[in-house]
């Protein structure tokens, strides 16, 4: 298949999301924020009453496929039709979806899911393992990352913009336990494929970081 995939990896609020929704509008792709369906599945084996381990990872992926999600235009994400963008965006939530995403039938269970978003022109894809495995062959990869000191500052910012209490330092401890969670586990742990382009944006503007992934971009074309 051509259709062209540009994928961006990274640790916890790193500025993945936000550089990879301007650089699929800029580019007109869609966009697959993988670190979603986590969330999502998360939020749906919490309400299920499934606690997240090893033992009921089948049972949490076989509540992925009766999951209907939606991804709607206006940034907002459905699951079953409630709307729950607000709900998958707390800390709590950001948690549970580590938790998750370490069992491996989960994340076998969403490779479909994750494929299905490829579709012309292109695609941008957001997440820990977009260009190691779900993408292997994907012309354009970026690792995106932050120091844990800018990356708390920014998620800490996102958190109080949408109304959600929280302090930098609990974020910071936070972060950080999820990026050693995600580095640490035996199945698609968060790490650099070999022929990603490495780009730290602790002191770089978005519109900067967006540039730098365009023009990469152009000179793979
Ligand atoms: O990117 P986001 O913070 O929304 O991701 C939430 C969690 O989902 C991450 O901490 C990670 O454990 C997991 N994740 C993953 N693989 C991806 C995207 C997210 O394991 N491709």
């Amino acid at each position: 298949g051509s259709i062209p995939v540009i994928c961006i990896d990274g640790p916890s609020a790193s500025g993945k999301g936000t550089v990879a929704s301007a650089v699929a509008e800029q580019l007109g792709y869609h966009l697959l924020d993988s670190g979603a369906l986590y969330r999502i599945t998360g939020l749906a084996a919490t309400r299920a009453g499934i606690p997240i381990d090893a033992e009921h990872a089948s049972q949490i992926a076989a509540l992925i496929s009766q999951m209907d999600i939606q991804f709607g235009a206006d940034q907002r994400v459905r699951l079953d039709g409630e709307d729950i963008s607000l709900a998958i965006r707390s800390e709590e939530a950001g948690t549970n979806a580590s938790l998750v995403s370490a069992l491996p039938a989960v994340r076998q269970a969403l490779v479909q899911a994750q494929h299905d978003f490829r579709q012309l022109p292109g695609l941008v894809a957001d997440g820990r393992d977009m260009g190691t495995v779900i993408f292997p062959l994907a012309p354009l990869k970026v690792y995106l990352t932050a120091s844990a000191a800018k990356r708390a500052e920014r998620r800490h910012k996102q958190l109080i913009e949408k109304g959600i209490p929280a302090t930098i330092a609990d974020l910071r401890a936070d972060l950080e336990a999820r990026d050693t969670r995600d580095m640490n586990r035996a199945t698609a742990p968060l790490h650099a494929a070999q022929d990603a382009f490495l780009l730290d944006n602790s002191e770089m503007s978005v519109d900067n970081a967006v540039a730098q992934v365009l023009s990469w971009w152009e000179k793979r074309q």
